[in-house]
């Protein structure tokens, strides 16, 4: 139907016959000439009509916003004056000869220019409009770029692309399932699967040596800006390496994915501790684009006389640390005001402060609401510490340990943003030496990995000892975003039986829901690891997109539904009996079903 795209369109074409399909982006009348703007998935170009084509001319005046037409036409240089340098095509235009209608449309439910004023539900609803803007279908080439990039990486080193199935069982990586109810066994249910984590395992006892899979992961979880229920892991697996191995081809993956696509040298990743991450940037996925580390003044707090500090120092499991911002003090109170509420959203009782508006003058260069409450002496040595010069504001948290990290980590990315404090564009890190697990409130144990994770000690120490164990897990980190995480995994049945008692998962219950794992164990199981890496995210960080949401063609609301084919949805009685389900709708407060 046609012989070049729209934004193909250039100066070397002047005198030649086009023919170009696409939609009317925009029409304007001008002194009894027709102008579109015509877009298809490469550009814009611009046509005119002058009324000597009369049959032409007449139909493009029927022609409105949307429509899809076929041109035929002249390619010319624009007269002088009209030159758009801003789009590729901007020094040509197409003088058109035929104009063919292939399909009118309605008035779309809003213009594309307008995508701002309009919310997102209404763009998620018309979706297919909504990728019809340049921007946002511009996301999704860059993806398709992306994983062919990745692709013929894996390729290359040896990697075979294995499929793994969706309706399985349930594979634990911290969510809740989603559920298929099965027909032909009655009662039962299929779990999509929150990663291949355990298909992937078994495919290096079958010897594979090398997986990788683009693979649609599921988990009914929290929503946040970087978070689907349904998103894409690219999943790699392999045998006999050390987490060295993995880590280098890794890495190489993203330094190589980096520079061809945004031409962008990732340089260095340096390692860090997870213990070290936690203590000086109160995160296990450490923005390392900026300073602003968090400084442990839990020794200096132990005995003076204000409660919500000593409380904390004299806990085990407190915390009591301090952010020192350069420059801080010209923050406002109702700035601090705003800050204080911001860690009150990661459950911190309050934020308390000291701006140094004149080092020299000691206490009195000071102001502070808890300065009065300590010593000169802690006060000075406090300073001292934080390398506190005239014109920073420092801010403290005491609290539990996880209170302080998680509300002195996000105010530190926070007061980045705020105050431009970023010194550079990238910063990738790997965080290692991750403990084996979480204790949760009540003292139960938690992987926090997953549970095929392998231990950095010996079986005998991981039961003496469960809670101070270190895995082999490892993170990689950009700009404060997780890409991906692995491990090396338990290849040996016994130390993975005793990780899941550890986890409260006695022998019966291990092998109702792991038994086809532990089985494959025992015949001949290779020492192997893995990693997977978040395929929407990578791509969120490289487009600069704001939301997941952006670089996903067709994604779910923050409530995990689909207002476009408007999923999930009721089910016909007939369906429902076939699966032997019988639903019954929560209760609302009034005592009605909803
Ligand atoms: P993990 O659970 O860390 O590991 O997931 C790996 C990566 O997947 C991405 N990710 C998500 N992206 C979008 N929405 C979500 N809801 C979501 N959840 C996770 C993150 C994360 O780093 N089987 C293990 C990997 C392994 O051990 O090899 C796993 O799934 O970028
Ligand atoms: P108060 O004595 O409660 O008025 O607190 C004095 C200052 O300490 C205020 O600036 C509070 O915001 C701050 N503050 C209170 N609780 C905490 C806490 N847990 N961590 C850090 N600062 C706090």
């Amino acid at each position: 139907m046609r012989s070049h795209y729209c934004g193909e369109l250039n100066e070397s074409l002047i005198d030649q016959e086009v023919e170009i399909c696409g939609w009317v982006h925009r029409r304007r009348d001008h002194g009894g000439v027709i102008f579109f703007d015509m877009r298809d998935r490469e550009g814009m170009a611009q046509i005119v009509f002058d009324p000597d084509t009369v049959e032409s001319f007449a139909l493009a005046e029927t022609v409105r916003s949307e429509y899809v037409l076929k041109i035929k036409g002249r390619v010319r240089a624009r007269p002088e004056g009209t030159v758009n340098k801003d789009i590729p095509t901007g020094g040509i235009e197409v003088l058109g000869k035929e104009l063919t209608i292939l399909n009118r449309a309605e008035t779309p439910p809003f213009q594309l220019d307008e995508h701002i004023t309009v919310g997102e539900d209404v763009r998620l609803k018309y979706r297919y409009i909504d990728l019809r803007r340049p921007e946002i279908a511009e996301k999704l080439r860059f993806r398709s770029k992306v994983t062919s990039n990745i692709r013929n990486f894996l390729d290359h080193e040896g990697f075979m692309d294995i499929e793994t199935p969706i309706l399985t069982r349930a594979t634990p990586e911290g969510a809740r399932d989603y559920l298929v109810p099965s027909r032909t066994h009655s009662g039962e249910f299929f779990a999509l699967p929150q990663s291949p984590q355990l298909f992937k395992q078994l495919l290096m006892v079958s010897g594979m040596d090398r997986y990788y899979q683009i693979a649609k992961c599921f988990r009914d979880e929290d929503l946040r800006a970087d978070r689907q229920p349904e998103f894409t892991q690219i999943d790699i697996e392999t045998s006999f390496l050390e987490e060295s191995d993995i880590m280098d081809i890794t890495q190489r993956m993203m330094v190589k994915l980096f520079k061809d696509e945004l031409n962008v040298d990732l340089g260095e990743f340096p390692h860090i501790t997870y213990a070290d991450a936690m203590n000086r940037y109160g995160s296990d996925r450490p923005d390392l684009r900026f300073g602003l580390e968090l400084v442990d003044i839990k020794d200096l707090m132990a005995a003076v006389d204000f409660k919500v500090f000593s409380g904390p120092a004299n806990d085990p499991k407190g915390r009591v640390a301090a952010l020192k911002v350069p420059g801080g003090a010209s923050i406002a109170r109702r700035a601090i005001d705003a800050y204080t509420k911001f860690v009150g959203i990661y459950g911190a009782r309050g934020l308390a402060w000291i701006k140094v508006n004149d080092l020299s003058q000691g206490l009195e260069g000071l102001q502070s609401p808890i300065i009065k409450f300590m010593p000169e002496d802690v006060v000075m040595q406090l300073l001292d510490r934080l390398g506190a010069e005239t014109g920073d504001i420092i801010f403290f948290g005491a609290d539990k340990a996880k209170i302080v990290n998680e509300a002195l980590g996000a105010l530190r990315v926070k007061l980045a943003e705020d105050l431009d404090l970023f010194e550079r564009e990238w910063a990738p890190c790997w965080v290692v030496d991750f403990p084996m697990f979480e204790e949760l409130e009540g003292g139960a144990l938690t992987p926090l990995h997953h549970p095929f994770t392998a231990p950095s000690c010996s079986l005998e120490e991981l039961q003496k000892n469960p809670a101070e164990a270190l895995s082999r897990a490892y993170d990689m980190v950009l700009n404060g975003t997780e890409l991906g995480g692995g491990s090396i995994r338990i290849h040996d049945q016994d130390m993975q039986k005793i990780v899941l008692k550890v986890l409260g998962i006695g022998d019966e219950e291990a092998n109702e829901k792991f038994g086809f794992l532990l089985d494959a164990l025992k015949y001949g199981c290779p020492p192997h690891g893995g990693l997977a890496f978040g395929l929407d995210r990578i791509v969120m960080l490289m487009t600069g997109a704001a939301s997941i949401r952006d670089v996903i063609a067709f994604p779910k609301t923050q409530s995990a539904a689909c207002v476009m084919t408007d999923a999930p949805s009721e089910v016909s009685q007939e369906q429902l009996r076939e699966l032997s389900i019988r639903v019954r709708k929560p209760v609302t407060e009034d005592g009605s079903s909803s």
